[in-house]
């Protein structure tokens, strides 16, 4: 794959998008077959920025600005390759264990579930789900899209919410819950569960179709892969740790907002909400002044100053206004 820098936070020829999302915003021209890509295979850590959960960052796992690691292909290899190569990437690369590992994948696919097993993830780790969770795309209005699979890691029953539930039984349930338009009840552990146990480590999308503003959808001029695997997240599997916040990419920045508030991580429920809240924040807001957004009343200035004004909110809470208006004197 050829190696292309990250694109800026302030997407360019996208009037469609605020921010850069995702890895494959640069590519979209390459996708839809509008320009020629300098490789058919292309590889990058992007930086992202996603506002739907900025009021919710401050719990363990939401962020509005990460990493996004990716490989593309440009109509060269399509679902085969794009999981074996996740899969050696996991194992071999990153050192993971197999078992640890679960796939998700959409509603329909049989094909996917064919090539996991064929990979070594056994039927029992595969896991059906519909639009909402194995569907991506497009970023903005319009843009490419597909069907995705997905890559859980499991970080044991310990963690979890009691036994798992049947592939099979989650399958008929949402089938159920698509014809009927009547949402199911699911009960029982899942990769998509809202416990601690699994973590969502990388997106396979098996980018097929252009949807136009209208949502119409036509065919790319090839079936493509753009996949998106969170270097945060990946850090703390890697480091053990059950939060991005506890990881080499935070601590460095919690450990200055506790020196300035003179408060500690980890005791309350409170202050570590609110030190993350500033820590994200600060760390995202770094990255879009970076990227030459500046605050504003609307649009993307506007996003920089919501969480300007969310984390000042949260610094408050701490006592942060004492030492900063201290070291502005
Ligand atoms: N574009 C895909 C995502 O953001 C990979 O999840």
């Amino acid at each position: 794959h050829l190696r292309v820098a990250s694109s800026s936070l302030i997407p360019v020829g996208d009037p469609t998008l605020l921010l850069t999302t995702a890895g494959m915003v640069q590519f979209k021209p390459y996708f839809a077959g509008d320009t020629t890509p300098p490789s058919l295979r292309l590889t990058s850590s992007q930086k992202s920025f996603r506002t739907p959960d900025i009021d919710i960052v401050g719990d363990a796992t939401h962020n509005t600005m990460f990493e996004m690691l990716g490989n593309f292909s440009i109509g060269d290899y399509f679902k085969e390759e794009a999981i074996a190569f996740a899969l050696e990437f996991l194992t071999h690369n990153m050192g993971l264990p197999k078992d640890r590992l679960y796939a998700t994948i959409y509603l329909d696919d049989d094909e996917a579930r064919e090539l996991w097993i064929q990979a070594g993830v056994p039927d029992e780790r595969i896991f059906r789900f519909g639009d909402q969770d194995n569907w991506w795309g497009p970023a903005g209005l319009e843009g490419p899209c597909g069907p995705c699979s997905e890559i859980h890691y499991d970080g044991g029953a310990e963690k979890g919410c009691g036994p798992m539930l049947e592939p099979d039984a989650l399958t008929a349930l949402l089938r159920e819950e698509r014809d009927t338009g009547v949402e199911a009840v699911i009960q029982g552990c899942h990769p998509n569960c809202d416990c601690e146990r699994f973590v969502e480590l990388w997106n396979l999308v098996f980018m097929q179709f252009y949807q136009d503003p209208q949502r119409n959808r036509t065919p790319l001029p090839a079936p493509s892969v753009d996949t998106g695997l969170g270097l945060e997240r990946m850090a703390a599997v890697l480091q053990g740790k059950s939060s991005v916040y506890e990881t080499d990419l935070f601590w460095p920045i919690v450990e200055k907002a506790c020196q300035l508030s003179g408060k500690t991580y980890g005791h309350d429920h409170e202050t570590d909400y609110a030190l993350r809240v500033v820590v994200e924040h600060a760390r995202a807001s770094s990255f879009l002044i970076g990227d030459g957004v500046v605050p504003g009343n609307e649009g993307r200035g506007y996003v920089l100053r919501r969480i300007i004004r969310r984390a000042i909110r949260y610094g408050r809470r701490l006592g942060l206004d004492q030492p900063f208006l201290a070291e502005l004197a």
